[in-house]
C-alpha cells in the first residue's frame, strides 16, 4: 500500500492512474478502523482496480471538544488493518495540509440538517460538507462508499454532490454488527465493559421498535415505548428516536407515507454517544 501525507503527490498519483484508465475507489474514514470500515474497503476493491482509503480526525466536525481529543487515534494499527484489506493507497494528511486556516465557506443543507444529527451536534454537517468536497477535489475519485450506520451524512452528501456536480457515485453499504447486534464503531472502543453490556440495548430496542412498527403499531406509540425502555434503563440515556423518510429525512406520523421509512436513534452510554438506525 502507497502511503501519502501531502496533497501534491497524491493527486500526481491518481492523476497518473486515472490517465492510464483506472476507475477509482474511495473510503473516507477518521481511522480507529474496524471490520465496518473494511466492508467498505472490500466493497470498493470489488468494483475498482484501484481503491484509495483517507484517515483525518476532521476537527471541524466535531461541536464538543472532548469527543474530539478523545476520538481514538490507531494509525500504526490501521496501516496494518488496510494492507492486509488490500486497500491500494493510504491518504492520512495532518490537520494543517487540510484546513490551511478556519474556513470562509458554510453549506446550509435546510432542513436535512436541523433534524437528528444536525439539531444535536449544531454545525457538524457543515465540517463534515467541508472535509468531503476536499477530499473529494484532491482524490477525484469515481465511486465513493458510505456506511448506512450514518445514513443522514449519506443523505447530506449525496446532496452535496447532487448541487456542486461532483462526477462520482455514492454507495450506502449495510451496518457490520458484532454479534450481538451493537453496530460497530470506532467510538465503541472507549466503553469500559459495563457500559459494552449496556449499549446492546440500541440495537435490541431499534429491533423491538421496528418489529412493533411492522405489527401495525402506531409512530407515537412506538417512540413512547423507546423512551420508556431507556428511562428504566440506568447508565444509558436516550437522545432521540426518529421514524423519517429515508429519501428526505422529513419525520413521519405513519410508516405508510414512505416507500422506505427509517428509524434512528442516538443515545449516550456514559459520556460516548452512538448511533444507530433500521430501515423498516
Ligand atoms: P467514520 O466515522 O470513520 O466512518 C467512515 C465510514 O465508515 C462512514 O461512511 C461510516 O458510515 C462507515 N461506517 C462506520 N461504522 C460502520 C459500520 N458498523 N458498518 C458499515 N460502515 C460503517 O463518517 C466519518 O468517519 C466521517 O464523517 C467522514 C465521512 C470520514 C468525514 O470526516
Amino acid at each position: 500500500m502507497q502511503i501519502f501525507r501531502e496533497i501534491g503527490p497524491l493527486r500526481a498519483f491518481l492523476i497518473e492512474k486515472k490517465g492510464a484508465g483506472q476507475s477509482i475507489g474511495f473510503v473516507p474514514t477518521m481511522g480507529a478502523l474496524h471490520p465496518g470500515h473494511l466492508a467498505l474497503i472490500a466493497v470498493s476493491r470489488s468494483q475498482n482496480p484501484l481503491t484509495v482509503c483517507s484517515i483525518f480526525v476532521n476537527p471541524t466536525q466535531f461541536n464538543n471538544v472532548s469527543d474530539f481529543e478523545k476520538y481514538p487515534r490507531t494509525l500504526e494499527k490501521d496501516v496494518d488493518m488496510l494492507e492486509k484489506a488490500g486497500c491500494d493507497v493510504l491518504f492520512c494528511p495532518d490537520e494543517p495540509e487540510m484546513h490551511t486556516r478556519s474556513s470562509y465557506l458554510n453549506f446550509n443543507f435546510g432542513h436535512l440538517e436541523t433534524v437528528m444529527e444536525g439539531k444535536f451536534r449544531p454545525g457538524h454537517f457543515n465540517g463534515v460538507a467541508q472535509v468531503v468536497s476536499k477530499l473529494f477535489h484532491i482524490v477525484n475519485p469515481d465511486h465513493a462508499y458510505f456506511g448506512q450506520k450514518d445514513w443522514q451524512q449519506f443523505v447530506i452528501i449525496s446532496t452535496l454532490v447532487d448541487e456542486l456536480k461532483f462526477n462520482v457515485t455514492l454507495h450506502s453499504v449495510e451496518t457490520v454488527r458484532e454479534n450481538d447486534g451493537l453496530a460497530m464503531s470506532s467510538r465503541n472502543l472507549r466503553l469500559s465493559e459495563k457500559q459494552r453490556r449496556q449499549a446492546i440495548l440500541i440495537p435490541a430496542t431499534l429491533a423491538e421498535a421496528k418489529a412493533k412498527l411492522k405489527g401495525g403499531d402506531s409512530i407515537l406509540s412506538v417512540k413512547k415505548f423507546v423512551e420508556d425502555t431507556f428511562e428504566s434503563n440506568p447508565g444509558i440515556t436516550l437522545e432521540y428516536i426518529e421514524v423519517v423518510n429515508s429519501k428526505n429525512l422529513l419525520p413521519l406520523y405513519s410508516v405508510e407515507e414512505a416507500d422506505r421509512p427509517i428509524l434512528c436513534m442516538a443515545a449516550f452510554v456514559g459520556e460516548v454517544r452512538l448511533i444507530d438506525n433500521m430501515f423498516l
